[in-house]
């Protein structure tokens, strides 16, 4: 292993906001955290946001900076693309931040009942051919059913047309509401949404910014049950 990311990893471990259960802890018992991220690690009531497959954190830590008044957890599997938010949300001072080292399909493990109020996924693998893993399959959007509350919502933005009209047909299939979607962020969307809005949507991940560099066409959804 690299000495950087080894830096990365010893860094992570002495950081109070990054989260990292180990395997054996999930599969014994759920993390002490679940159902109390508000009380236990945020010290304060507020919604909650969780960012799914976050890599570097971006969404996490730019929301969290336009939106005080919100709880971020950014989740991924990869310490080394954690710290980098980790790092960040640490430089800018920021106390709505947390970051939860796990893997995806630990969620239930580790969110209670109806905690979260809003999942973003940001540029998630499409799963070309394994539709089953991909973060918008039935399989998870049970799972988001059971951590969301009433009337929380989900936000798909992607490069991938293939993820993007899958989620539409789960949305279909699944009789979601959608409130927002556009198969063209930057041309389409942005003229017709508020300043507010845009500077949400204006939120470049690492992914985003390589996509964007390649000419592909940005795609987003929000919707929920
Ligand atoms: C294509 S990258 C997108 C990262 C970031 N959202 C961005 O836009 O730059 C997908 C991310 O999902 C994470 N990931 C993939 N499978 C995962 C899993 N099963 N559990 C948690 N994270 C996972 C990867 O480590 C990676 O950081």
């Amino acid at each position: 292993m690299g000495k950087n990311k080894l830096s990365r990893f010893a860094e992570n471990a002495t950081f109070d906001h990054v989260v990292q259960p180990s395997f054996a802890e999930l599969q014994a018992a759920e993390l002490p955290l679940r159902g109390k991220w508000n009380s236990g690690f945020f010290k304060r009531d507020a919604p909650l946001v969780l960012e799914l497959g976050c890599g570097g954190g971006e969404y996490t830590v730019g929301l969290a900076q336009l939106r005080p008044g919100k709880n971020y957890i950014g989740v991924d599997i990869k310490g080394a693309r954690i710290w980098r938010g980790a790092r960040t949300a640490h430089e800018r001072g920021l106390a709505n931040v947390g970051f939860l080292r796990t893997h995806v399909d630990h969620i239930l493990r580790c969110f209670g009942k109806h905690e979260v109020d809003e999942i973003w996924l940001t540029f998630s693998d499409p799963q070309i051919g394994k539709a089953r893993k991909r973060l918008t399959s039935p399989l998870f959007l049970a799972r988001y059913k059971e951590i969301l509350k009433p009337g929380g919502i989900i936000h798909l933005k992607t490069d991938s047309p293939l993820l993007y009209e899958y989620t539409l047909e789960q949305i279909a299939e699944h009789k979601l509401r959608t409130e927002e979607s556009s198969a063209d962020v930057y041309a389409e969307l942005m003229p017709r949404i508020s300043p507010e809005e845009q500077a949400v949507m204006n939120i470049r991940t690492y992914y985003e910014r390589l996509w964007l560099e390649e000419g592909r066409t940005i795609h987003y959804v929000r919707f929920g049950w």
